[in-house]
């Protein structure tokens, strides 16, 4: 029996109990039979949920790029590392190999080093997808700098705030982005971000557009040249089991959004062995995965899993709908992809354009896909399965979070039976459970509660950067020894899992997650605005698109309600970015508060849901009368 790769629902069942029954074996046959070490560790885990601590191998030393790149030289030097496809299909392809790779990534560790970057430091990385993204990352990780991606659709504010929050001494952009048919001016969000972030002493910047930028003298280097003077190899430095590897910022219900930090053998471990099951990968298979790495997904399976698996990942730099709505099938058949991992949204973006888009292309060579981001409908999953899987491709609906660092439930691809909208069984090691809302564990099936885990594994994130008490607070607190979610599930007769979405003020547009707190800030620093609420209501692309209730102060009355609705949407743009418009913005009176102040959103989402004949119990409320005058004015 093969516990590294499972091949049968039979060994799935017994992989799967032997991790719960003896989880400390099972991790170190995990890790001793897959990895590079540079030294062993002296203890598989220690843990303790109420202090929100664990701790994976600790005592082992090893650089998760030696895993990624250098133990394939002698076997796989000449293999495909990464394929980069351009946003225009005119444009080139680049096929990197392993060796190219091994090259690149010293030569830009090299010039890190030169830069002054030190074991520890914080590097911010604000780059399209274009190799330098995965490059830059994996030169960090070399040299045990602690990268902190950020999405580059963000805004200037949002990346200064991520800057700031972690201290980054360096940032890593280019001139420019290309998406569709835009150029987006990327250094000048930077320049703007900069100019409240005393943190940063040095930018590099890739050139990719040739857009006429300004460069600050002392501050801003040109990659390239630096390169090209940069000696082609560097040696790794070793770094500890539990070192930070990278940051990533989620956004919360409330406040700042968390940098999440991610420690580095047990996420490497856990990633690498997530991806050979979840998507079934064998040594010539072409995996391609959709997600921008500035999101968890890029992290674990565009990068890190399939490297340290050897494989071939493909990095595509456009969006689904440039030149046409022909553009991801064109991709599958030009690379011949055999895995492909979308997001629900796309799917139902995709599906709703004509056939013809999908018939023109030959999609034979697929053989796994997978969904991730946000819960999949049925109408979703069956075209998925029909137009694009031929009703014989796989689909895995893989739940995970940043948070989670890897897949958490998910089908095994030919091993595990699928039903649509389920993501079925949890993956080994994974201990999920649901509570109900006295906080009881609800145990036998058919079951319906809030979704935790209560059992560490690996790829856990170890804490909040800089702010471990908020950590412990928003995951080890609402239930007592128990990682929450903040997600709500169902589980079956069979004991499969169905995630049913968020059960906090997260809410989820587009496979984004966005905390209602920053937007409503945003909202409220318009000078016409007295108060908002955001609430989130269904949308057949999007899955959810955002409604806000604003309240006018007297000086907005007399505006016109259109252009206040678009300056509204403008002063989002430049604090978070795009993602975070609203779809919806109705002016009001009031808001629905308790006695204590707090504003209603259960009242609200009804309303924005268009399920207004039972809004339950409104007689508590302080305000109960200014209900009417909203569900009248309801857009
Ligand atoms: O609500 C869940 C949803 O996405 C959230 C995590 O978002 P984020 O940290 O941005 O990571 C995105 C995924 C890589 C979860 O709390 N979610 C993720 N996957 C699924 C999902 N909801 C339903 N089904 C999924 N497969």
């Amino acid at each position: 029996m093969s516990q590294y790769h499972i091949k049968s629902l039979e060994e799935y069942f017994q992989v799967y109990r032997k991790s719960i029954r003896d989880p400390e074996t099972f991790w170190e046959e995990i890790a001793e039979e897959n990895f590079i070490w540079r030294k062993r560790w002296d203890k598989v885990l220690d843990w303790n949920f109420s202090n929100a601590e664990a701790t994976w191998f600790q005592g082992a030393q090893l650089n998760i790029t030696e895993n990624c790149i250098d133990r394939h030289l002698p076997t796989r030097g000449n293999k495909t590392a990464l394929i980069f496809e351009p946003n225009n299909p005119e444009e080139k392809t680049q096929h990197i190999t392993y060796k190219q790779l091994h090259q690149r990534v010293c030569q830009f560790a090299n010039v890190l080093k030169e830069k002054g970057i030190k074991r520890g430091d914080r590097v911010c990385i604000y780059l399209p997808m274009i190799p330098e993204l995965a490059i830059s990352i994996l030169a960090c990780a070399r040299i045990g700098a602690i990268h902190n991606v950020v999405f580059a659709g963000f805004s200037a504010t949002a990346l200064q705030t991520r800057i700031n929050d972690c201290e980054c001494k360096m940032v890593i952009t280019s001139d420019g982005s290309f998406r569709g048919n835009k150029t987006i001016d990327l250094k000048g969000i930077v320049d703007e971000a900069l100019k409240n972030a005393p943190c940063v002493e040095t930018v590099l910047v890739v050139q990719r557009t040739h857009s006429k930028i300004e460069m600050n003298e002392g501050r801003d280097f040109w990659l390239q040249p630096l390169l090209d003077s940069a000696y082609k190899d560097c040696a790794i430095e070793v770094m500890d089991a539990e070192d930070p590897l990278f940051i990533l910022y989620t956004s919360g219900s409330t406040g700042m959004p968390k940098g999440m930090m991610h420690t580095t053998a047990g996420y490497m471990v856990y990633c690498a062995y997530t991806f050979k099951n979840v998507f079934q990968y064998r040594e010539e298979d072409v995996y391609w995965c959709t997600a921008d790495i500035g999101w968890i997904t890029g992290h674990s399976y565009i990068l890190y899993g399939p490297l340290v698996n050897g494989a071939t990942t493909v990095l595509f730099e456009g969006v689904p709908n440039y030149p046409d709505w022909g553009r991801f099938w064109q991709i599958v058949e030009k690379h011949k992809v055999n895995q492909f991992y979308t997001a629900p949204t796309a799917i139902r973006a995709l599906a709703k354009e004509n056939l013809s888009f999908v018939e023109k292309y030959n999609l034979s060579s697929l053989k796994v896909l997978g969904t991730v981001g946000e819960p999949i409908n049925e109408e979703a999953w069956h075209w998925y399965d029909d137009i694009i899987g031929k009703g014989n491709t796989p689909i895995g609906d893989t739940w995970r979070q940043t948070e989670t660092g890897g897949i958490m439930i998910s089908p095994i691809p030919f091993v595990t039976p699928t039903i649509p909208t389920f993501a079925t069984l949890p993956f080994p090691g994974i201990q999920p459970c649901l509570m109900d809302e006295k906080g009881e564990e609800i145990n036998g099936n058919p079951a319906n509660g809030r979704l935790c885990v209560k059992f560490p594994w690996p790829s856990m994130a170890r804490t909040i950067w800089g702010n471990h008490q908020r950590y412990k607070d928003t995951y080890f607190s609402t239930f007592e020894n128990k990682y929450f979610t903040g997600d709500g599930a169902l589980r079956d007769n069979t004991g499969y899992y169905r995630i049913t979405g968020r059960v906090d003020d997260v809410i989820i547009v587009s496979g984004h997650n966005l905390g209602t707190a920053p937007i409503e800030d945003a909202i409220n620093e318009h000078p016409a605005v007295a108060e908002s609420a955001i609430v989130g209501f269904p949308h057949d692309v999007k899955g959810n698109a955002l409604y806000g209730y604003v309240i006018l102060k007297e000086t907005g009355e007399s505006r016109n309600h259109d252009n206040l609705r678009k300056e509204i949407n403008q002063l989002i743009t430049e604090k978070i970015g795009p993602i975070a418009k609203l779809d919806k913005i109705q002016f009001t009176s009031g808001l629905p508060k308790t006695r204590s102040g707090k504003i209603m959103r259960r009242i609200l989402r009804k309303i924005a849901h268009k399920e207004t004949s039972n809004l339950g119990d409104t007689s508590t409320l302080l305000n109960p009368e200014v209900v009417q005058e909203i569900i009248e004015n309801a857009l």
